[in-house]
């Protein structure tokens, strides 16, 4: 049985996407076939990947007009692309009944033909960051090693908390990761220990490194496994993927 991520933070820029593509490659890399859903507005993850204004798209299976047709991009990891329009889906979907298992249950068909399946969230607590809560096993929060990484924390747990008791029982914390992360700022590593003095066992070991590398893959449209598979990026994202599947276990 499939088990279902969703990546998020309603702080912007703290390396949800890249997460997202990283981990799924990073699991691909380990004999696992992985599904990874953009269900951002931004589309980011589907344009790291080299898709761009697909006509086939989660909006449009948001919008119940086809069900969610996955598109390979290398072996072992498809990717359901988003488009610019699924900003408007918060809108016009906030009458539809039962509003808020849409995603899942789109989903649902799908859960048997993979090992993970990732959703990238958008930087809000909106209607479709809701939707991918009420679909997921786990939620997995990076979380910038930066002054006010923890501002604002307490909203998502909030909202975490709500959706198990009214949406989703099952819903579970899977743990929270450090991201852009250098050793050499004495600011970084205070941050680090607040972190863990917070979270305790939730947190990664990984940390994911600041390095450049993961920021030029999208670029060429690439996951950093085939973009610089030497790269300190590479290596964390490995490393963090191979946690990952312990844990789950
Ligand atoms: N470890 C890293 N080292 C260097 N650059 C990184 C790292 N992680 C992410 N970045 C870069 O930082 C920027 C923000 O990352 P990303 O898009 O993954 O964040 P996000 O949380 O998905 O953002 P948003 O909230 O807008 O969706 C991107 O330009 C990305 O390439
Ligand atoms: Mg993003």
């Amino acid at each position: 049985m499939s088990k279902i991520i969703s990546i998020s933070n309603h702080k912007g820029g703290v390396g949800k996407t890249t997460s997202a593509i990283n981990i799924g490659a990073g699991l691909v890399k380990l004999k696992k076939k992985v599904l990874l859903i953009d269900l951002d507005p931004q589309a980011n993850l589907s344009q790291s990947l080299g898709l761009i204004n697909e006509p086939i798209n989660i909006y449009g299976a948001l919008k119940g007009e086809y069900y969610l047709q996955p598109i390979e991009v290398l072996k072992g990891l498809d990717i359901i692309p988003s488009t610019l329009d699924l900003s408007g889906a918060e809108v016009e979907l906030s009458s539809e009944p039962g509003r808020e298992f849409i995603l899942k249950e789109l989903i649902d068909p799908l859960r048997a033909s993979y090992d993970f399946i990732i959703v990238d969230s958008p930087p809000s607590l909106g209607l479709l960051t809701i939707n991918s809560f009420t679909a997921s096993d786990e939620i997995l929060i990076p979380l910038q090693a930066q002054f006010l990484a923890l501002q604002g924390l307490t909203k998502l747990i909030e909202v975490i908390d709500k959706i198990k008791i009214r949406l989703n029982k099952e819903l579970k914390l899977g743990g929270v990761f450090i991201t852009q992360y250098d050793s050499r700022k004495i600011l970084n590593r205070d941050v680090v220990d607040i972190i863990q003095a917070h979270f305790k066992d939730e947190v990664f070991k990984t940390k994911i490194r600041d390095n450049i590398a993961l920021a030029e893959a999208p670029s060429q449209g690439l996951d950093i496994f085939r973009y610089n598979s030497k790269s300190n990026g590479a290596e964390d994202y490995f490393k963090l993927s191979k946690e990952l599947l312990k844990r789950s276990k």
